[in-house]
């Protein structure tokens, strides 16, 4: 049967129309299909991933399907390069940025006993604290569009155990707890967060997932 969108319900209360948004990680997978589906809701989207063609590539299919898509290269493990993205973000949508979408993420599926510091750092820093940074450069551009609306890209494991993910799942049972603390501080200035926590859904993430948990 065929997929039905959301965004083919065309009711008023669902628009975006007006809104701006960031994805991070909107090449592929999860963060395509968010992207896709909040043009479709009519908002202007800005993606990155670090692959420039990667990045030309999907702009130039959202064109050719109309919607409002905008991107640009950025690795979030790089702290300067989060700063770049922040201003290039604040330049196209006019310092307002409704929507935060924190969806990159990766894993190296090991036993816990086999991890090294290095992949410790690049779990943490890729899945939680680019996020946490990303939230703070993007405060005042959320705060500035009056209703902001931050959307973390957890997962099931932040919540279950599962083999070879001890500190992917760290990283995402942090993100769960940091969801409730910006809710909590940032309230006030008409900001909300929130965390979806996908089951397995079949992206380059989850094959790369598998073909470890078959060796
Ligand atoms: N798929 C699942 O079963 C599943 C289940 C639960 C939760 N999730 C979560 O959902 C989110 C998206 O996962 P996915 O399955 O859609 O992953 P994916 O297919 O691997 O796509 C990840 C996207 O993020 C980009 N990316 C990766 N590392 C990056 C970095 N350091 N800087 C900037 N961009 C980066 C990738 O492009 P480049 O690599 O070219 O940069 C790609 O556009 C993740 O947070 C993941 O933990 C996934």
């Amino acid at each position: 049967m065929a997929e039905t969108k959301l965004s083919s319900f065309k009711d008023e209360r669902w628009s975006l129309h007006g809104m701006t948004a960031l994805v991070t990680g909107g090449t592929r997978g999860i963060g395509y299909a968010i992207a896709e589906e909040l043009a479709e809701f009519g908002a202007s989207v800005h993606i990155c991933a670090r692959k420039q063609e990667d990045v030309d590539k999907c702009l130039e299919e959202w064109k050719r399907k109309g919607f409002r898509i905008t991107g640009s290269v950025c690795d979030v493990l790089s702290r300067d390069q989060r700063q770049n993205l922040m201003k290039n973000v604040a330049s196209i949508f006019n310092g307002k940025l409704n929507i935060l979408i924190n969806n990159v993420g990766t894993s190296i599926p090991k036993n816990l006993i086999d991890y090294t510091a290095e992949d410790v750092s690049t779990i943490m820093g890729t899945n939680f604290e680019s996020c946490y940074h990303l939230c703070q450069l993007a405060y005042p551009l959320l705060k500035a569009s009056g209703y902001g609306s931050i959307v973390f890209i957890s997962s099931i494991a932040g919540l279950k155990a599962f083999p070879l993910s001890s500190i992917y799942a760290s990283s995402k049972g942090a993100m769960n707890q940091f969801t409730k603390n910006v809710a909590l501080e940032w309230a006030k200035d008409n900001i909300r967060a929130n965390a979806v926590a996908p089951g397995p859904i079949k992206t380059v993430l989850l094959d790369s997932f598998m073909v470890c948990m078959l060796c």
